[in-house]
């Protein structure tokens, strides 16, 4: 038998032990929100089987934040390093990621979660239609799942980022040459980033025209 009462913790003023059984029952609320979501975009591709249509859903990643790094970001916004205060504030401590094959895709996907009706939607970016300064396009949404642990709901926050292959071949590059160790980016490699950036979203929309021509 499960013993843990998480929904209490939000009332929690007390300070954050990343070593206390408090802090691991948490942990293991956001873990089973992720899974809760990875079953159920699951479900969406089952739906794409049944229907023999082509699939959204190119494939799905989904990580826990450390506790270290949710630690640096509560310290880096100037947070109070309470239970309380990290899950108000911090929105991505349960992460997924769900990478289309298509850019038209991802739409088609945003539309499918909406559909669920036990999801409640937090927040939505889309950086698609308005991309960041670094170049960087995809669609952000922070939710809210049910999660049941005896007979009592904990409401957990998710982010969900949906994005395209190519938009995924440019951020897991970026990613890698912005947070290189030591490395100091130049504004002319911030430049060519933002270029390359506009080049994968010509050839996404290019690919978008072409499956639409297919067989035409
Ligand atoms: P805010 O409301 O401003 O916090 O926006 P947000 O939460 O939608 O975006 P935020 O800037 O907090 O970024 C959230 C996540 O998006 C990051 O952890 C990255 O995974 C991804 N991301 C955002 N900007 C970039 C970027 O310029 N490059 C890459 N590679 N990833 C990014
Ligand atoms: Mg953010």
């Amino acid at each position: 038998m499960i013993t843990i009462k998480i929904s209490k913790f939000e009332d929690l003023d007390d300070k954050i032990d990343i070593n206390n059984e408090k802090f691991r029952d948490i942990m293991y609320l956001y873990s089973k929100a992720l899974k809760i979501m990875e079953n159920k975009i699951d479900i969406i591709r089952y739906d794409y089987e049944y229907l023999k249509e082509h699939d959204s859903i190119n494939h799905v990643m989904s990580r826990i934040k450390s506790p270290e790094s949710i630690l640096k970001k509560m310290q880096k916004d100037n947070l109070d390093i309470t239970y309380k205060n990290m899950i108000a504030n911090i929105n991505d401590i349960a992460g997924i990621r769900i990478i289309c094959p298509l850019k038209s895709n991802i739409y088609t996907v945003i539309n499918y979660i909406k559909e669920f009706n036990d999801i409640e939607i937090i927040k939505e970016k889309d950086y698609i239609k308005h991309p960041k300064k670094s170049g960087y396009t995809s669609y952000h949404m922070i939710v809210k799942i049910p999660v049941y642990i005896n007979e009592e709901i904990s409401n957990v926050k998710l982010e969900i980022q949906i994005r395209s292959l190519a938009m995924d071949f440019w951020a897991s590059l970026e990613h890698k040459i912005k947070y290189k160790p030591n490395g100091e980016l130049n504004e002319n490699v911030s430049k060519e980033l933002v270029k390359c950036a506009k080049t994968i979203n010509r050839l996404d929309d290019k690919m978008v025209r072409l499956f639409k021509n297919k067989g035409a």
